[in-house]
C-alpha cells in the first residue's frame, strides 16, 4: 500500500515532542512489513538538509493561497531509510520559520501546508491508497482533497486522522483561513467550532475522514466520556463507529540499552538482572562525574525526562524532587521549559539539589543525554494530569527503570500496579493528581526497591515486555484496508 503520512513534525530532524517518533516509528514499521510510505512536512528553517539523505528528485507544482499562482515543491529524502518530503515555496515561507510552533502565525502557517500538500497530490496526479493526517495542523487536509478533487480521482483513497491531543484543536477564525485563499464557507458548517464562536479545524477532521484514531485505548474512552474531549463530546458521539484509540509502539532499534551508542555500558534483560544492575550502575557513575554530582549508589536515583507544561504534572515534580534530602535519594530532570517563571522555579531548585548533592535539573532538551538518564536511574516519574499516550514510561521500561506514573490516559494502558494479583505488573501508579497520592505510591516504590528479588523480577519483566510498532501497526494496516 502507498501511505502519505502528513504531519508537523518528524523525528530525529523536526522534533518537538512525541508525535515525530510517532511518525518515524509507524512509517519505519510500515516500511518494514512492506508497504510503502511516504512522510511530508514542512521544509522548516531548523531543518538541516546537509544531514539528510537526498534522493534527488523534486516535484515542482503550483498553489494558489494569496489569488495568484506561487511555486511550490516537494524535495525528496531518505531519513533513516524512510522516504520523506519537504514542503517548500518559492518565497521560503517555511524555511524563514526559526521555530516549528510558537511564531505567532501557526493557524496561517499549516493551512498553507495542508492546502499545498492537498495541491501538490493532485497536481502530480498521485493516487495514494491512504492518506493519513496527524493532528490540528493537517486536519483540514481531507477536507481540502475532496474540494479541490473536481474529477473524482481521489474518490478510492482512504482518510485517516489521528488526534494526539484533543487539548490543541486549532482554533482560528476565517480570516486566518482566508489569508491562504482557503474560504471557510466552502465548508458549510463543517469547521463551526460546536460550543464557542470560532472554527475548529480538529472537529473538521473528525467529521472528514474516514476513520480516527487516537494514541490509547484509555484515552479514546475518556474523550468518548467526555472527560478529555475538550468540547468535542458531542462530535466524537457522532463517529463513535469510526473512532478507536491505538496505543503508540516505541521505536526499539533507538531506544534499546542493549544497541545504545550513547551509553557508557550497553545491557539486556536476557543477561540477567545482576549484569543488567552492575551495567546500570557504571552508566550511573560516569553520569554522575559528567553532571557534577556525588556517586551515590546506595541512594535510590529517580528521573524525569519531559516538557515541563501543565499537562505534565508540572507542580508535582517539582514539589517531588524538592524532597529528595528528605527522602534520602538523588535525582535527575531533563524538561525543556517553554515559559520563564517555571523556568525559574526549576533553576532555583537545581541550586537547591546541586547544594545538597542530591541531583541536577536540565532545562533543555537532549536526546543523547536522556538515553544516559534512562540508562542510569532506579525510578522514572511521570505524574501526568492527562496523558494520551506517552512514550517516556515505555522507555523507562525497555531501560530497565521501573515508572510510577500517574493512573491516567496511555499510562494506564501500560503500567501495572505492583501492588495488583498481575503477572504483567510492571510499576506504580496513583490516581489523584495531588501530592499525597504521589507521595504515596513513591513511598511503596522506595520500600520495592529495598526488596531485592521482588525488584529484580519486576525490573526484568519490564525490560522484556512488547511495546514495538508491531502490532500497533497491524491494526493501522487493517484500518488502512477496510
Ligand atoms: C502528544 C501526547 C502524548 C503522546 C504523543 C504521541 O504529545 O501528549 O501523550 O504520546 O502525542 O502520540
Amino acid at each position: 500500500m502507498q501511505i502519505i503520512q502528513v504531519a508537523s513534525e518528524l523525528t530525529p530532524i523536526a522534533k518537538v515532542g512525541g508525535l515525530g517518533d510517532v511518525l518515524m516509528g509507524l512509517s519505519r514499521e510500515l516500511e518494514w512489513k512492506g508497504h510503502d510510505p511516504l512522510v511530508i512536512i514542512p521544509f522548516y528553517g531548523v531543518i538541516n538538509a546537509d544531514q539528510l539523505k537526498e534522493d534527488g528528485r523534486k516535484e515542482w507544482f503550483e498553489t494558489f493561497p494569496y489569488g495568484k499562482s506561487l511555486k511550490a515543491s516537494i524535495s525528496f529524502y531518505r531519513v533513516n531509510g524512510i522516504r520523506i518530503g519537504l514542503l517548500d515555496t518559492e518565497d521560503g515561507y517555511f524555511r524563514k520559520r526559526r521555530t516549528i510552533y510558537g511564531d505567532g502565525d501557526e493557524i496561517t502557517c499549516f493551512i498553507l501546508f495542508a492546502r499545498a500538500v492537498a495541491e501538490w497530490i493532485l497536481a502530480t496526479q498521485r493516487s495514494p491508497d491512504v492518506i493519513h493526517a496527524h493532528d490540528w495542523q493537517t486536519a483540514l487536509l481531507p477536507a481540502l482533497c475532496r474540494l479541490y478533487d473536481h474529477e473524482k480521482r481521489l474518490a478510492k483513497v482512504r482518510y485517516l486522522f489521528t488526534v494526539h491531543n484533543f487539548e490543541y484543536q486549532g482554533f482560528c477564525h476565517g480570516h486566518d483561513l482566508e489569508r491562504v485563499g482557503v474560504h471557510p464557507d466552502s465548508f458549510g458548517t463543517l469547521l463551526q467550532d460546536p460550543e464557542r464562536s470560532c472554527l475548529n479545524l480538529v472537529k473538521a477532521g473528525l467529521l472528514s475522514a474516514d476513520y480516527t484514531t487516537t494514541v490509547s485505548p484509555t484515552y479514546a474512552h475518556e474523550v468518548v466520556e467526555g472527560i478529555e474531549a475538550r468540547g468535542l463530546k458531542t462530535i466524537v458521539h457522532s463517529i463513535q463507529d469510526r473512532f478507536e484509540g491505538i496505543l503508540n509502539g516505541v521505536d526499539y532499534s533507538y531506544w534499546n540499552p542493549e544497541v545504545d551508542h550513547f551509553l557508557v555500558e550497553r545491557y539486556a534483560a536476557h543477561q540477567g538482572a545482576r549484569v543488567v544492575l552492575e551495567a546500570k550502575r557504571n552508566n550511573r557513575e560516569v553520569l554522575s562525574h559528567q553532571i557534577g554530582i556525588p556517586f551515590r549508589p546506595e541512594k535510590p536515583f529517580i528521573a524525569s525526562v519531559t516538557r515541563l507544561v501543565y499537562q505534565k504534572g508540572v507542580d508535582l515534580l517539582h514539589n517531588l524532587f524538592s524532597r529528595a534530602e528528605e527522602f534520602d535519594i538523588q535525582g535527575i530532570l531533563l524538561g525543556s521549559v517553554p515559559d520563564p517563571r517555571t523556568e525559574r522555579l526549576f533553576a532555583e531548585l537545581d541550586t537547591k539539589l546541586r547544594s545538597e548533592g542530591r541531583g541536577a535539573i536540565f532545562l533543555m532538551s537532549d536526546e543523547p543525554f536522556a538515553h544516559r538518564v534512562y540508562a542510569a536511574a532506579d525510578l522514572f516519574v511521570v505524574p501526568s494530569i492527562f496523558e494520551p499516550c506517552g512514550l517516556t514510561q515505555l522507555i523507562a521500561l525497555k531501560y530497565g527503570t521501573t515508572p510510577i506514573v500517574r493512573h491516567t490516559g496511555g499510562l494506564a494502558d501500560t503500567i501495572i500496579d505492583i501492588d495488583t494479583p498481575s503477572a504483567s505488573a510492571n510499576g506504580f501508579c496513583f490516581d489523584s493528581p495531588d501530592d499525597t497520592s504521589l507521595n504515596e505510591a513513591f513511598c511503596r516504590a522506595l520500600k520495592h526497591l529495598r526488596e531485592p528479588v521482588v525488584r529484580e523480577e519486576v525490573m526484568l519483566r519490564g525490560m522484556l515486555q512488547d511495546f514495538s510498532w508491531h502490532k500497533p501497526c497491524n491494526r493501522y494496516i487493517s484500518l488502512y484496508q477496510s
